[in-house]
């Protein structure tokens, strides 16, 4: 855990889920984590100092099957899965800033510890458990819960069961839980239909919660009664305190000493800083988990609750959810290796309503990152580019009279560029990623059309416009650096290769005297006319268009090779 806690700054606190590594990751799961990595981003440029956490969920007896059927111990198993997952979320160039697995000591002690703080607030007895079980969700369902006789969340057959297990008192939490759900403004749990969902869920009555297990043992085992092994919710639901190392004390001698040299102290310091979490980014499969049973966890720990829970939709292949298990994977590398990071992530933030499920479909994503990527705002920066040096060998600088102009057409262009920032932070404030990047493709289709309508080409032809056609190409260059900050949360590659070609990235270096240095601040992106001069430099198309049908074929094959080797 590399996190320094920046006190100058407010705080953010993001997670993700912490994803079973029962099998590689697929393209719903990168769906999620980019969603978040965009906000941490974001919030970075806008001076917040961010934590954003992700991670695995790694016990269960899910886990422990498929363990099994591979010929390995569980460990060896997620061992694998998992460094696969890290690789993905370096590929993917994902900004968390710790990453907790929960075979992790500094996570199983700490578990232990919550587990004897919610018995010593009287929250846990014994009883006997019987129910449907889902292996897959790892869930008990009562039999008015199940759909069809199968599992409501996953659609897969139960099994019937019935074991000794220790129970959490969650009914106790029933009127607290349906007070905090049923706040509006801001709310606990959204978007609003998955808050609805869930009053309705809360006011049927809630039964007490089973929190062990005894018929598998891949699992923290319950303090005083190594047979039964914890929940895998409650260990998993604990993550999100554990990593910041809550709790710092121990009333168990050798749960502390595991916790003791592991790299995760110090650890309150953490929690104190970044707790409650800003959001719990989730799937809407997964919101009562963490909109009902969490809560009444941290309400039985004494803990303060997260700001807000928000449930996002699914994606789609061929109208069902895009699972493993199912075969119908997409396998996200496959993509970035074809198109790249940026492509990738702009396409699953633009083309998704925050909340709804998606259709995915290839064709969809290669014509986004033609139109939107290579044509629009690619051309936008080559024609920019190329026109500074064939005209000004580069060199443009803002024109003397600054600010005023007579033009028209660069007012307009002005004050719809500096309007942006703020109307996409309104979006982004709502996780509305899709309405942020429309914000901002306002922008570049504004400036693509202040190309048309000043007609560089035909200034270019007049000497006496020489002054005019400077001015032009500054209110462009501009455009270009405002698109750069504004983009920089989503494409940070795209962001930094616009300040290259536009001479900005060898300015800031010089600046700074840091070779690294990018200099984005998302503030910047609200001003239009800084002093002195581009200098800039035609480089390579930000996005190559893309043949899309000789791609679908391409990537139908593909995918047909992967449903035949699923893991
Ligand atoms: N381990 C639990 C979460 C514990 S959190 C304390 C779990 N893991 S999971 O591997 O099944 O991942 C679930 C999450 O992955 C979903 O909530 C969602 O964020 C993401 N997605 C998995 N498949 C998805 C789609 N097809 N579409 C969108 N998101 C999907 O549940």
């Amino acid at each position: 855990m590399t996190k320094t806690i920046e006190t100058d700054k407010p705080k953010y606190y993001i997670t993700t889920p912490i994803y079973y590594p029962s099998a590689n990751l697929h393209i719903g799961h990168t769906y999620c984590t980019v969603m978040a990595d965009a906000m941490a981003r974001f919030k970075r440029l806008c001076g917040y100092d961010v934590m954003f956490l992700t991670g695995t969920d790694e016990h269960g007896q899910k886990i422990q099957r498929v363990a099994a059927e591979a010929g390995v111990t569980p460990q060896a198993y997620v061992d694998r899965i998992v460094s696969g997952v890290k690789e993905l979320w370096a590929t993917m160039e994902i900004s968390y800033d710790d990453f907790i697995r929960t075979t992790e000591p500094r996570h199983t002690a700490r578990v232990r510890e919550i587990f004897r703080r919610l018995r010593k607030a009287g929250d846990i007895y014994k009883g006997t458990y019987e129910g449907w079980y889902c292996v897959q969700c790892e869930s008990y369902f009562t039999d008015t819960q199940l759909v069809d006789g199968n599992c409501p969340d996953c659609g897969r057959p139960v099994e019937r069961a019935k074991e000794d297990s220790y129970f959490f008192k969650l009914s106790n939490y029933q009127d607290r839980l349906l007070d905090l759900l049923e706040r509006e403004d801001p709310p606990f749990l959204a978007p609003e239909a998955r808050r609805k969902e869930m009053v309705a869920f809360v006011k049927q009555g809630l039964e007490d919660l089973s929190i062990s297990r005894g018929a598998f043992d891949w699992g923290i085992p319950v303090p005083g009664e190594e047979k039964q092994v914890i929940y895998v919710w409650l260990d998993a639901l604990t993550n999100y305190v554990t990593a910041l190392g809550w709790p710092s004390e121990f009333s168990d001698e050798a749960d502390a000493a595991a916790c003791q040299g592991d790299g995760s102290a110090p650890a309150a310091p953490l929690f104190d800083r970044y707790w409650p979490a800003d959001v719990h980014l989730v799937g809407k499969e997964i919101v009562r988990f963490h909109s009902v049973i969490w809560p009444a966890l941290l309400m039985s720990a004494d803990i303060p609750l997260p700001k807000q829970v928000l449930g996002h939709g699914w994606l789609l292949l061929d109208g069902g959810k895009i699972s493993k298990s199912r075969g119908n994977i997409v396998d996200p590398v496959v993509l970035i290796e074809r198109y790249g990071v940026d492509a990738l992530k702009y396409f699953l933030l633009r083309e998704y309503t925050f909340g709804q499920d998606g259709q995915y479909t290839n064709e969809v994503m290669l014509n986004r990152i033609n139109g939107d990527l290579a044509n629009d705002l690619g051309n936008l920066l080559s024609r920019t580019c190329g026109m500074a040096e064939k005209y000004f060998e580069g060199k443009v600088a803002r024109p003397e009279e600054w600010p005023q102009t007579p033009d028209t057409a660069d007012l307009e262009l002005r004050s719809l560029a500096v309007a942006v920032a703020e109307k996409a932070e309104t979006q982004m404030e709502q996780f509305a990623f899709n309405h942020a990047l429309d914000e901002i493709w306002t922008l570049v289709s504004a400036s693509n059309k202040y190309i048309d309508d000043t007609a560089p080409w035909a200034l270019a032809k007049d000497e006496k416009q020489r002054g005019r056609l400077e001015a032009v190409l500054y209110h462009l260059a501009e455009s270009l650096r405002i698109l750069s900050v504004l983009i920089h949360p989503f494409m940070h590659h795209s962001s930094e290769e616009m300040r290259r070609q536009l001479g900005l990235l060898s300015r800031e270096q010089a600046a700074t005297g840091d070779p690294d240095a990018d200099g984005v601040v998302w503030a910047d992106a609200k001003t239009f006319g800084i002093e002195g001069a581009y200098h800039m430099t035609k480089g390579e198309a930000l996005f190559p268009r893309i043949d899309v049908e000789k791609e679908i074929a391409a990537l139908e094959t593909l995918g047909a090779a992967d449903a035949k080797n699923p893991v």
